[in-house]
């Protein structure tokens, strides 16, 4: 068993994997490690949808693309300038070709959606990594709208993708990006 602190800094987001499955028996104790995490209320509202299938992963990574920019270019958001030349790159593949990705999902409607599901999201990429197993939290293979593709999905109507996160093999670990000194406001004692 890796030592808690050990395993915090040997979860790195991963961009580059073997071209090798990952078995569904493994993908599904990641999520019930997922589970593990805490949730408001104790309501439990993630939702878990699997797409082990690349052909499948590029088309979500080129429909998430194209959703993208049009809702930045809606936004006038000055992010568009940042991420157009990858969104508009017809060979980038938000997905890295991965060989796996997980949405976790929750009722749109609920407060604390955001806050569950992405709790979830880090218990399952600390899973992952104590397991040998890479992932990267992909937020720009989020925009998913279109209503065949969320029935596709099996997404529930009411349920909005929080993250995104893709899977496999590490080809390496990457070194650790540099981290800020912590924020620390006050200590008041
Ligand atoms: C909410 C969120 C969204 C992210 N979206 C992307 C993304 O779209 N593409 C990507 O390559 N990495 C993405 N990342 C990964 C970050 O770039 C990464 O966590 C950060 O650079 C720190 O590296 P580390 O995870 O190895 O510590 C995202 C991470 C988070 C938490």
């Amino acid at each position: 068993m890796t030592d808690f602190r050990d395993l915090l800094r040997l979860r790195r987001s991963v961009r580059d994997y073997e071209d090798r499955e990952v078995p569904v028996s493994l993908v599904r104790e990641l999520i019930t490690d997922a589970c593990e995490a805490p949730s408001a209320s104790n309501r439990q509202p993630c939702g878990f949808v699997v797409v082990a299938n690349r052909g499948m992963m590029r088309r979500l990574s080129d429909e998430s693309k194209k959703n993208l920019l049009s809702d930045m270019k809606a936004l006038k958001s000055p992010m568009l300038r940042l991420y157009r030349p990858v969104l508009k790159d017809e060979n980038f593949n938000v997905f890295y070709n991965a060989p796996c990705l997980i949405y976790i999902t929750g009722p749109r409607d609920l407060h604390s959606t955001v806050k569950d599901c992405s709790l979830a999201a880090s218990y399952l990429m600390l899973s992952a990594a104590g397991r040998g197993l890479g992932t990267c939290w992909v937020d720009l293979g989020s925009a998913i709208k279109a209503p065949e593709t969320l029935a596709e999905l099996h997404i529930p109507e009411d349920h909005k993708i929080v993250a995104s996160i893709i899977l496999g093999y590490p080809r390496e670990i990457p070194p650790r990006p540099p981290r800020n000194e912590p924020k620390i406001l006050t200590i008041i004692k």
